[in-house]
């Protein structure tokens, strides 16, 4: 399908040249990019076999096939060689049904957040693009759902990958206001976001979905600044959390993919976080812009929390990502930042796998695509270090509301 593009005159100069080469390298990615998902298509997820739901429920296969067969709970579809298969939908309705009936280990089955635990907010930042935070982003709010969280993913990138893996195409499928620029912009334009959210195909996963408008934000502060026009509204680094604070109630953790840049959305995502995770590429570049970042940020924050920031956050998680345990380089690197920052660095890493990228290419993640669509041993060792990831981040959000 592709064309060969060596037809320019030679006499051409060479910002002509570049240029054309952009524009054509945009059109072929487009068309490979529509091919592979075509913007018509809605996205679904897949359904589950009744052992992945009788595991994610956390009862046995057999007990999963006498509930069905007794009638109780949802009805999984049926095929013709008799496999039961489950939409996480039902999985959930699943949860809702064991703790109905054994409402002693209700927790164990429904593990939304109690009485007197608070709404845990998590923003995945880091100034040096392509670090992973919206992979990270993505598999974290995938894996609490499907561990029966109610979770709502905040897109706060104007480039919006986010909202696209969720299946939201930020350049077709939105409209003014439908980013969270619409919650917390300054005119009398702004809308509840409860109006924002909408539910994805991955069901106990909602999404504030991002596209360019959120720039606006960007533009606008440093007026608003000037201007006091904050005083009718709260200041630029409370309005996420005042947005956020509208639909508590309905979730249980939120995650908030930042952008590349410590701009005042990323202030005010930090000061709307309970908790942090700062994604780390192993490399000696990265990491050397790393202690830039970490540098600027704590200049920044000291000066936000001084004009009445909230600064406190129950953690603060640096996540190693694409890691290769055996380059010798990275090793050094990660070892250097376990020395100096211990517990600070979570224990598991995401392992570099092109099952990640690739899955990434179709817009899809791991948790989504069917087991067989990936060499097995690639698959697995991927999503066991996502998985080891993701439960340390759960089992500190699960220190922050107390439980065991
Ligand atoms: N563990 C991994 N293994 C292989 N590839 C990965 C892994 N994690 C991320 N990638 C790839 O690296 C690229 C950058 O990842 P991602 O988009 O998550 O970074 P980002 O920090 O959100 O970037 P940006 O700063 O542009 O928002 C993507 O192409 C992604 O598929
Ligand atoms: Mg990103």
């Amino acid at each position: 399908m592709l064309q060969n593009q060596n037809v320019l005159p030679a006499g051409i100069t060479s910002d002509a040249r570049i240029s054309y080469h952009a524009k054509q390298l945009s059109m072929q990615l487009q068309l490979l990019s529509s091919r592979l998902f075509p913007p018509s298509s809605q996205k679904e997820l897949k359904t589950f076999t009744s052992g992945e739901a009788a595991q994610l429920v956390g009862v046995s296969d057999g007990y999963l096939r006498q509930l069905s067969i007794d009638g109780k709970g949802p009805a999984p579809v049926v095929s013709q060689t008799g496999r039961r298969s489950y939409t996480l939908a039902q999985i959930h309705e699943l949860r809702q049904h064991m703790a109905s009936i054994k409402p002693k280990d209700a927790l164990a089955y429904l593990p939304w957040r109690r009485r007197g635990e608070k709404l845990q907010t998590i923003a995945v930042a880091n100034f040096k693009g392509g670090s992973a935070k919206t992979t990270t982003s993505i598999y974290l709010a995938q894996y609490l759902a499907l561990q029966g969280y109610r979770v709502l993913a905040v897109d706060l990138d104007p480039q919006a990958s986010l909202s696209s893996m969720l299946g939201v195409q930020p350049e077709f499928d939105l409209s003014e206001g439908d980013t969270l620029y619409g919650a917390i912009r300054y005119d009398d334009k702004r809308r509840p976001l409860k109006d924002i959210i909408r539910k994805t195909y991955f069901a106990g996963l909602d999404l504030v979905p991002g596209n360019l408008e959120l720039m606006e934000f960007e533009h606008e502060t440093p007026m608003a600044l000037i201007e006091r026009r904050s005083a009718q509204g709260e200041v630029f680094f409370k309005r996420a959390g005042v947005a956020l604070a509208e639909v508590e109630a309905d979730y249980d953790v939120v995650v908030i993919d930042c952008p590349p840049q410590l701009g005042y959305l990323t202030l005010g995502a930090v000061c709307a976080a309970t908790s942090l995770l700062i994604t780390v590429h192993p490399q000696m570049v990265d990491v050397a812009s790393m202690s830039q970042f970490l540098l600027m940020t704590a200049d920044l924050l000291a000066v936000v929390r001084k004009a009445g920031g909230d600064l406190t956050h129950d953690f603060i998680r640096y996540v190693i990502t694409r890691h290769e345990p055996h380059d010798g380089p990275q090793a050094q690197i990660v070892g250097l930042l376990r020395s100096l920052f211990s517990d600070e660095v979570l224990a598991a890493t995401v392992l570099k796998s092109t099952a990640i990228a690739d899955a990434g290419l179709t817009k899809q993640t791991l948790y989504e695509i069917e087991r067989g669509q990936v060499r097995r041993s690639t698959f697995d060792r991927a999503i066991e270090s996502l998985d080891a990831v993701n439960g340390e981040i759960l089992d500190g959000i699960k220190r922050a509301w107390g439980r065991a």
